[in-house]
């Protein structure tokens, strides 16, 4: 049989896109703000993960400069022998700060940093305990372990007990247990109960890392994410985020105590054979810190835009679940509906992401819309109108 036969029968994507219900990889012609350019048609960005909207800040964009300028475009080699910069140093003795942890590792993705983290941290006789809808980089670096997996029921604190007595019942006496989830679910975002997890984590001596890709720069008295939101900061033992989203460049991070950071570096294989984080990132990143630590406008901003939004979809009687942050769902079920939906919305000049099982669990297919800093009081009353129209038209709203 030829390895190649799955690709030659692969029909789904053609057949998406010939009838013209085809979401993905559309290009962008513009910088990545509250409005884009695609197909040479200005569409209102309801889809990125800019919050701060930081991407198009001029000092961010100047560091970014800056970094190019004087380290050149890459380190060619991974930071344990020939790419190591004084800037990848600085940005972790920042971050460390920043998240109130004695120290950090930068990886050159926030998927890196997840499955890196992940695998060196869980051995053999070890269990890693993870929340259903955990992000896809969290799930694989479960693969890349050794040790054994049990999920349990999204943000349900009963079934994390039973996942972590599966995990004691596991170890045998020899191995521990970590428990992973997302700070913000990134799909409906709501946030991890931290506070109610904690005892039932201490009570069976296991350790939690929290994945702060969607609350770095948002949630927490600075942007300091999920842990500092409910200050329990000195509980939580890993924060882990991307550079991809607040941050408005490329890379990932790890926090934690100097000892378990120490013992990643060393035995991180994602970590140690892959190259280290550009310069212009490095650049961009820092840049991103000194404004989230000196222009608290953008996140006041930010939760303006969000706590409109969500009043105006509730308003209008959609169904945004159980999201608390900039990451909104407008939750409709059918999938043929939501494929629909979105076509309507980029035919008015709205770019969203639709999204469909396994993304999300079956039945529960949806539009994800997320905000940012840079979004206009004009942008979210055309946004809010033409949901309410598409709404309507579709049946999902009474007319
Ligand atoms: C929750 C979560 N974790 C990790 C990642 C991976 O980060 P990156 O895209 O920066 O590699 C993402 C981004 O898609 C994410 O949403």
């Amino acid at each position: 049989m030829d390895i190649f036969q799955k690709a030659f029968d692969y029909t789904d994507a053609r057949i998406a896109r010939d009838s013209g219900y085809y979401p993905y990889f559309r290009v962008i012609e513009s910088e990545s703000d509250s409005k884009v350019l695609v197909d040479g048609r200005e569409l209102v960005m309801l889809g990125s993960n800019n919050y701060l909207g930081l991407t198009t800040h001029p000092h961010v964009r100047e560091r970014a400069a800056e970094a190019l300028a004087k380290y050149g475009t890459s380190c060619t080699g991974s930071r344990l022998l020939n790419g190591n910069l004084d800037i990848h140093v600085e940005l972790e003795e920042r971050l460390a700060r920043f998240v109130g942890k004695e120290q950090c590792l930068v990886f050159s993705t926030g998927f890196g940093a997840n499955i890196g983290t992940i695998s060196a941290i869980v051995g053999r006789h070890d269990t890693v305990v993870i929340d259903k809808d955990d992000h896809a980089s969290i799930y694989d670096g479960c693969k890349l372990s050794y040790g054994k997996v049990e999920r349990f029921e999204h943000n349900n604190v009963a079934s994390l007990r039973e996942g972590l007595e599966r995990a004691s019942r596991n170890a045998n006496g020899d191995g521990g247990a970590l428990v992973v989830v997302d700070g913000v679910f990134s799909m409906e975002g709501d946030i991890a109960p931290l506070p109610r997890m904690l005892p039932v984590l201490k009570e069976f001596g296991a350790r939690l890392m929290v994945d702060d890709a969607h609350a770095s720069g948002v949630l927490g008295p600075s942007g300091d994410g999920t842990a500092a939101h409910f200050g329990v900061t000195g509980e939580t033992d890993l924060i882990m985020g991307t550079f991809s989203k607040s941050f408005a460049s490329l890379g990932g991070f790890i926090a934690g105590d100097a000892l378990v950071i120490d013992y990643i570096k060393h035995n991180s294989r994602p970590f140690i054979f892959s190259a280290a984080m550009a310069p212009p990132s490095v650049g961009a990143c820092l840049g991103a810190l000194d404004v989230m630590e000196s222009e608290p406008q953008h996140r006041e901003r930010l939760w303006e835009v969000v706590r409109k939004m969500h009043a105006g979809y509730r308003d209008l009687g959609f169904d945004t679940g159980t999201s608390e942050t900039p990451v909104i769902p407008i939750v409709l079920g059918d999938e043929m509906l939501v494929f629909e939906f979105w076509r309507r919305l980029l035919e008015a000049g709205v770019f969203v992401n639709p999204v469909r099982p396994p993304a999300v669990p079956a039945g529960r297919a949806l539009l994800r819309t997320s905000y940012m800093a840079t979004h206009t009081d004009t942008q979210m009353e055309f946004v809010l109108e033409t949901f309410g129209r598409i709404g309507r038209e579709l049946g999902v709203l009474p007319a």
